[in-house]
């Protein structure tokens, strides 16, 4: 399996979501090839839960680094799950049009584009 895929299956096992119970790991490839890990992180209140894409975006900005490359996201599902609307945004904003890969428990695959995902985005482009 991709070492990507790997690294967001992993990232799942941190997952704190004892309402939803629906753990999701991402791991986030920057351009010098490092892997920055998050899962989601859920709360009492519901609305202040973090997306673990979220969570993986911001570690890496906090850490200074702002190019990359890749990001898997896992769940515990067999469906593959692609990132929330809000993750979408995050993502499009702080990573371009990157790929982004669903993974299973099983290993199995999907791949699109941030592109394909967010279509006609809102961007500093559109303030112009
Ligand atoms: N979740 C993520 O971590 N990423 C997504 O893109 C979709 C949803 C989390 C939030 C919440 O903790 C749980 O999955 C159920 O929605």
């Amino acid at each position: 399996m991709d070492s990507l895929c790997t690294a967001a299956l992993e990232a799942r096992r941190h997952s704190v979501s004892p309402y939803s119970h629906f753990a999701v790991g991402a791991a986030l490839e920057c351009a010098d090839g490092s892997v920055i890990g998050g899962c989601n992180i859920e709360n009492a209140t519901y609305g202040l839960t973090l997306c673990a894409e979220r969570v993986a975006v911001f570690k890496a900005l906090s850490e200074g680094i702002r190019e990359f490359r890749r990001i898997a996201i896992a769940t515990d599902a067999l469906t593959l799950t692609p990132p929330c609307g809000a993750c979408r945004q995050i993502l499009w904003e702080f990573c371009g049009d990157i790929p982004v890969i669903a993974v299973n428990p099983r290993g199995e695959t999907i791949q699109w584009t941030m592109s394909q995902l967010l279509p006609a985005a809102f961007d500093q482009r559109s303030m112009k």
